[in-house]
């Protein structure tokens, strides 16, 4: 597939594959990039645009691929280069884009970068991270891991400290060396040359770092700084970055995730269009059922994202969070009037494998968790059949997320009125129209359990009505609207009464269009 064509990635929905978790081949219970090429069919009948792989690379998995030991291979247990070629050329023979997952601040401690970075205070690659001397015995600073404990790690061998935001087998890399940035965009180039269309940039807002690296104030010092690190130095740091992707042709594409908790703090990360694409926008990820929250929440990315190339990204799930419907009690109901929401905001839609058959987190028993930060629920393997295994050839390396017997691909595949085909009816719906992809947000008054807004571009108008409440409710003129997409199957292409159910949502389209 050719990949040029004018920022594609404003008019995907992106879809999210844990990989070790979508479906094994092999037999050794961990989902592997054959059991993703063998379903690419389903992610083309399902109409998303791009899959993002969460790291596949060579990788100890203290934190499953989130330290990389190798940036240029693939990890073993998910295959080889030949297997991801195969992989990323069928994914582009059907018009699917692969999106890597770049974990840029920080390695494994098995890297043969830190491996030498370790093994002496005069070795050429010492400062590649970040070691400083303690504090009368003391760590450096006042850092916390985001895993818990002190930030820092004490090297016996060379009686200094290093620096881990997360994990001690996950050092951070010191951004501040050309040698390093320069290593980091080779990794990159390693990848674009081999055809892949973009990548996620893993906690990329922690780069840049006052190399003073003072004490974290006295009120955040029992926090660690993932959620509020804020450094310029990563802004140039990103625009080298972006130098290095707009080298190539193709658009290829970077998403950051930039932890920050308000849309306003995001949008320094656009640059002047010259340095992330898309930053994750994850106020909806944290957002309670409350619809005029959402409403606020929107409104201020609407606000925050106002320049055109400062595009709005939205997340309902994925693999660090309980999945949606877990987090609105278990309501598929809500699920689905969540789905209808995100595939109608303005802005890049990602979807997180599994949320499109309604999956609940996994109850993982104590002894069977895996994860040192405790996400293993949202983790589970997805179901693809309701036989026994569900189409996995060995017992998976988690549990089955609830209700696998019919909640899996092809028992929805099979039911025209399930939450699976409302997702395809979205995907199909917002492909249809340059409103959706493109056109305004206005918000609309309607009564206060109601959350309801109007997309329009060039004429053509989509209307959005979402009812959050647990009571029917009466919204806008009758007559003048289809129903083009029901959170209720059988809703759709009838002219809209105006009437919602308790937990329903539409998309409506003019009836004279
Ligand atoms: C990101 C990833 C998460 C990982 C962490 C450290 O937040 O999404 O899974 O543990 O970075 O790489």
């Amino acid at each position: 597939m050719k990949t040029s064509g004018a920022a594609w990635w404003r008019d995907a929905v992106v879809y999210q594959i844990y990989p070790r978790s979508f479906l094994d081949t092999d037999g050794d219970g961990i989902g592997d990039l054959e059991g993703i090429r063998r379903n690419l069919e389903y992610l083309a009948w399902l109409g998303v645009d791009a899959i993002w792989l969460s790291p596949i690379f060579p990788s100890p998995m203290a934190d499953f691929g989130y330290d990389v030991s190798n940036y240029c291979d693939v990890d073993l247990v998910f295959g080889d280069l030949a297997s991801f070629d195969r992989l990323l050329d069928e994914a582009h023979q059907r018009g699917i884009r692969v999106m890597l997952d770049w974990v840029a601040n920080h390695t494994s401690d098995r890297h043969p970068w830190f491996e030498e970075s370790r093994s002496s205070p005069e070795s050429p690659r010492r400062d590649w991270y970040i070691w400083r001397d303690g504090k009368a015995g003391k760590p450096p600073n006042n850092w916390k891991s985001a895993f818990g404990g002190p930030a820092w790690t004490y090297d016996e061998a060379t009686e200094q400290w290093y620096l881990h935001i997360f994990l001690p087998e996950q050092p951070d890399l010191n951004w501040q060396n050309p040698d390093v940035a320069a290593a980091m965009h080779e990794t990159l180039r390693f990848w674009m040359d081999r055809g892949v269309d973009g990548f996620r940039a893993d906690v990329v807002h922690l780069i840049g770092k006052d190399p003073e690296l003072p004490d974290r104030p006295e009120h955040l010092a029992h926090r660690h700084p993932v959620s509020d690190h804020d450094d310029p130095r990563t802004h140039p740091l990103l625009r080298s970055i972006r130098t290095v992707l707009d080298s190539y042709d193709g658009d290829r594409a970077m998403v950051g995730e930039v932890n920050l908790r308000s849309a306003v703090s995001l949008r320094p990360y656009y640059g002047q269009a010259d340095e992330l694409h898309m930053v994750f926008n994850f106020s909806l990820l944290f957002a309670k059922w409350d619809p005029s929250r959402w409403r606020e929440l929107i409104a201020d990315a609407e606000a925050a994202f106002a320049a055109p190339h400062a595009w709005p990204v939205w997340v309902l799930s994925n693999h660090d969070r309980p999945r949606q419907r877990t987090r609105y009690g278990g309501s598929e109901d809500r699920a689905r009037v969540a789905a209808l929401v995100l595939l109608t905001l303005r802005g890049t839609p990602f979807l997180y494998a599994g949320e499109e058959l309604g999956l609940e987190d996994a109850a993982v028993a104590e002894s069977e968790l895996r994860d040192p930060g405790l996400r293993d629920g949202c983790r589970a393997p997805i179901p693809w059949s309701g036989a026994p295994g569900h189409g996995w050839p060995a017992e998976p390396w988690l549990p089955w997320p609830p209700d696998a017997d019919s909640r899996n691909i092809a028992a929805l595949r099979d039911d025209e009125g399930s939450i699976l085909h409302l997702y395809r009816r979205l995907l199909g719906a917002r492909r249809r129209s340059i409103a959706l992809r493109n056109g305004t947000w206005e918000l609309l008054e309607g009564p206060p359990e109601v959350l309801a807004y109007e997309r329009s571009e060039h004429g053509e108008r989509r209307r959005v009505v979402a009812n959050f409440g647990e009571a029917p409710v009466a919204f806008g003129s009758r007559s003048e609207w289809v129903v083009e997409v029901g959170t209720r199957a059988a809703l759709d292409e009838m002219t809209w009464d105006g009437a919602l159910r308790p937990g329903e949502a539409v998309l409506l389209r003019p009836v004279d269009e």
